[in-house]
Parts: structure tokens; C-alpha cells; sequence
């Protein structure tokens, strides 16, 4: 098996070249957040969850619940929508955002009042009739339709509703959900969500979680799916084509669902067949798989990368069996465990590629050791070392080769240092103790402190926060 590192791999984009041309973006928009952010009104909340890399994601104020999304998609592209959000105020509120980007509203209710609402660029700025108290329970009604449009990331790589030749690939890391649905969408904000999707007859929509059911009335289906487990918005899917589908039961009781573009199915297949294997390595190593449906979504379709959504990975063509090891890796780390900012992208995309490393250690193809050595033999100049895995400095890095490949050698280094029984007993408790919720880099280096007895800070340092090539211990 050869390394993944020498690959151009899909789950990345590979437009990096493009990231002058919106360099600067992030930066105007910050200083747009800070003018009208916690700074004004007590009551107000803020346009962003406090990211610096995508300062308009999230929101403040609130925190949603549970996303029940209604929506109907049409031949020509278009789409109908009704999200009801379930939400908890988490300051006295007299108005409060939302983000969604394109399309148009059609009203917004608060409980049962029509509220005002207000767009402002990827704000949907709404105003319920009567003021929302700290800790308040309420539901937020958005009726819009319209023919969603992508969002070009700071990297240049696309990101949303991605249309394609018969539906759309679906993929909203970092800031796609605003594309297609209103949210709180930031990693911060975890929700169940419920989906119903209907779709002309003979095009399959395939979300998260479970099937609940589906019916055909005159000419359209409707899914009906359920993800019952918190996920962030950058997860959702609601993929739609014309998709040879497969369901079972794994023997742990995990129920799949396989969705597969024909014109990729005969590369697919044999992969896809080694998901309930896949996953049961990686419970061996990571502990219990987090949640309690599984499969895969394979589109034809020129993204450019793979994504971990929730429960059923997306990818933009047959994946080969180490970016499905990855993208499962996923589901414990990024997916279960999630980000607080997106500067700690390390945390997910490092260990998911350190989970191919010991995929191909311990099937046959070169050793994690290996797989270091070759990385670490690159000249300095090299863009492996162009920034620190734990601080890439904007929005435009978070996909990069050093949060990718730098990061699983931080992990690697780790492994080394306290040894591999250590190791892995870090790794599930990381994944055990935060299950379901979030962590941070300084929570992970404490826990690996606490578990191994060892002093680690340094070792981290190097590893993530070093500028340049790190010298070798
Ligand atoms: N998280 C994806 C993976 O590694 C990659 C990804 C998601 C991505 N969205 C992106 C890469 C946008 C580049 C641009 O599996
Ligand atoms: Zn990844």
C-alpha cells in the first residue's frame, strides 16, 4: 500500500493556489463583528459565535435544539424550504440572528407571532414581537424557497448545496449549511435534527441517521430522516441524485445505508463492502462506534474532497479504502467530539489521517514510523512545514497539508512518547469523555498529561505551535 501522503488525496481540494485572491476577506469581516457584536445592545445577539476564522458563523444568544427541516426539491433546481427551529435563549433577547445566504425568505414566526426580519449578507436578522427571556424556550418558523447557490470558501474550494447533472452533493464544511437551510452554524451548536425531503420520483435524497420511511405520491418521494444524536450544522446532508441504494444490519447492530451514483458504482462497491470491518477496527482502537446508523453517499461529482457528514460519509467519487478509513475516523473525531473553534482543525483532520497511518500499519503497508520518516525528510522549504498544525493562522489553511499531515505526526510523536498502550487508552478516553459534546487542544494535551503521568507541554509545542520545520527531539 503506498502512503497517502504523496497522494494529491480527494478529501482535499486542491485550488489552494487561488487563496491570495480572498485573503483579506476574514480580516474585513471581523471588523465588521466587532461593530455590531457584544458590544451593542445586552439584548441583541451577536451576528457570529466568536470564531476569528469565520467571524459571521453561529450566533449568539441562543442555542438551538433541534432542527426540523421540510423541504422540496424540484428538477430544475429550485428549492422549497420550512425550517422550524427549537431553541433556548441563553440571554434576554429582543433580536437575534440567524445564518442563511441566498434564497428568499418568505416570513419568520417566533412561537406562533410573525416576527420582523431583516436581511444582512449572510444574516438573517430576526425580530420576535415580544422579547425573549434568558433561558426561554422558543421555536423559530422560516418559510423560504429559491435555487440555492454554493459559497466559495477562503481556500477557493466550494462549499453547501453543491448542484449536480441530476440532484446535489451536499457538503457544508465549514460554512456551508447557510446555503440551504437557517442556522446556528458554528461547531459550538450541536442539535438533533429531523428531515423530510421530497424529491421528483426516481431521485433518492439521503440525509443522517436513520431512514424513517419513504412514499411516493404522484410523481415525487418523500424521505423521512432522523438523526437523533447532537450533530453541527457543517455535518447535515441532504444529498440528492439517482442513487443505487443498500441497507443492512451489521453484526454490532449498526444499521447502513448506501447510496451510490451508478457511474461510480463498480469502483465503489468493493470498497464500501469493507465499511462494517472498517468500523470495527476503529472500535477496537477508538472505542464503541458513537452512533447507530452508518453507510455511505457516493456522488459523481468535480469537488474536490470527501466530508465526514454525520453517520454517512459524502464523496464526490468511489473513495479508495483509506479515505474511507478516514472519513470514519471522522465519526469519533470531529463528528462525535466536535470542534469549539475551527482553529483546533487539527483535532479532526490530524487524527482522522493518523488513522489511515495505522490502517495501512496494520494492513500490510508501511509502518506509522515509515510514514514519518518520509514525511519528516522534507526539505524545509516544504509547504508541510509552511504553518503549526495548532495555530494555521486563517480560514484559508484549515484544509492544508500541516493540518492533515503535521498534525498526525504530532500524534505519531505522542505515541512515541508515552508508548502505545498509553496511547490508545488516550485516544478513547478522549473519545469517551467528550462524546456527544465538544474539546479543545488544551483539553487534549491536559488529558494525554493526566492518563500518561508525563510532562507533554513541550512535545505539543514543538509539534503544533512551531513555526517551521521542528527539530527531532
Ligand atoms: N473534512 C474533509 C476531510 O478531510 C475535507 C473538507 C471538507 C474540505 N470541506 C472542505 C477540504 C473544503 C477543502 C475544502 O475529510
Ligand atoms: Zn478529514
Amino acid at each position: 500500500m503506498t502512503s497517502p501522503r504523496r497522494q494529491p488525496a480527494r478529501r482535499r481540494t486542491t485550488v489552494l493556489g487561488r487563496r491570495a485572491v480572498l485573503a483579506t476577506v476574514p480580516v474585513a469581516v471581523a471588523a465588521l463583528v466587532g461593530a455590531a457584536g457584544p458590544a451593542g445592545a445586552g439584548t441583541t445577539g451577536a451576528a457570529g459565535a466568536g470564531d476569528p476564522y469565520f467571524p459571521l458563523s453561529g450566533n449568539g444568544g441562543y442555542h438551538v435544539r433541534h432542527y426540523d427541516l421540510t423541504l422540496r426539491y424540484q428538477s430544475d433546481g429550485r428549492l422549497e424550504g420550512t425550517a422550524v427551529l427549537t431553541a433556548r435563549a441563553t440571554q434576554p433577547l429582543t433580536r437575534f440572528d440567524l445564518d442563511l445566504k441566498g434564497l428568499t425568505v418568505g416570513g419568520v414566526k417566533v412561537d406562533r407571532t410573525a416576527a420582523g426580519v431583516k436581511r444582512s449578507g449572510q444574516e438573517l436578522v430576526v425580530t420576535p414581537r415580544h422579547a425573549l427571556r434568558a433561558g426561554q424556550d422558543f421555536k423559530v418558523t422560516v418559510t423560504y424557497r429559491g435555487t440555492p447557490e454554493p459559497v466559495t470558501d477562503p481556500d477557493g474550494s466550494a462549499d453547501g448545496w453543491i448542484p449536480t447533472d441530476d440532484g446535489a452533493f451536499v457538503a457544508n464544511e465549514p460554512q456551508g449549511a447557510m446555503t440551504w437551510f437557517p442556522a446556528n452554524a458554528h461547531p459550538k451548536d450541536k442539535s438533533s435534527y429531523d428531515f423530510t425531503i421530497t424529491v421528483p420520483k426516481g431521485r433518492t435524497a439521503v440525509a443522517n441517521g436513520n431512514l424513517l420511511g419513504q412514499r411516493t405520491v404522484k410523481g415525487e418521494t418523500t424521505f423521512r430522516w432522523r438523526e437523533s444524536r447532537p450533530m453541527a450544522a457543517y455535518l447535515a446532508t441532504a444529498t440528492i441524485g439517482r442513487f443505487q441504494v443498500t441497507q443492512y444490519t451489521t453484526r454490532d447492530g449498526i444499521r447502513v445505508y448506501d447510496a451510490v451514483d451508478p457511474r461510480e458504482a463498480k469502483a465503489a462497491t468493493p470498497v464500501l463492502k469493507r465499511l462494517p470491518s472498517v468500523l470495527e477496527w476503529e472500535s477496537k482502537l477508538f472505542g464503541p462506534y458513537p452512533f447507530t446508523s452508518a453507510g455511505s453517499i457516493v456522488d459523481h461529482a468535480k469537488v474536490g474532497y470527501a466530508l465526514e457528514t454525520q453517520t454517512r460519509p459524502l464523496y464526490d467519487a468511489a473513495p479508495d479504502i483509506l479515505t474511507l478509513v478516514h472519513e470514519s475516523a471522522h465519526q469519533w473525531f470531529g463528528d462525535s467530539v466536535s470542534l469549539t473553534s475551527w482553529k483546533d482543525i487539527w483535532l479532526n483532520e490530524g487524527f482522522a489521517t493518523y488513522a489511515e497511518w495505522l490502517y495501512s500499519e496494520q494492513h500490510g503497508g508501511a509502518s506509522a514510523q515509515k510514514t514519518f520518516d518520509e514525511l519528516y525528510a522534507r526539505p524545509a522549504g516544504n509547504e508541510l512545514w509552511a504553518y503549526p498544525p495548532g495555530d494555521p493562522g486563517s480560514g484559508e489553511n484549515i484544509f492544508g497539508t500541516p493540518v492533515y499531515d503535521r498534525g498526525a505526526m504530532a500524534l505519531h510523536e505522542l505515541r512515541k512518547a508515552v508508548g502505545d498502550r498509553e496511547f490508545f487508552a488516550i485516544l478513547r478516553a478522549w473519545a469517551a469523555e467528550h462524546r456527544d459534546g465538544h474539546g479543545t487542544t488544551a483539553q487534549f494535551v491536559r488529558l494525554a498529561e493526566k492518563k500518561s503521568g508525563k510532562p507533554l507541554d513541550s512535545l505539543f509545542h514543538t509539534w503544533l505551535f512551531t513555526k517551521g520545520k521542528p527539530n527531532k527531539a
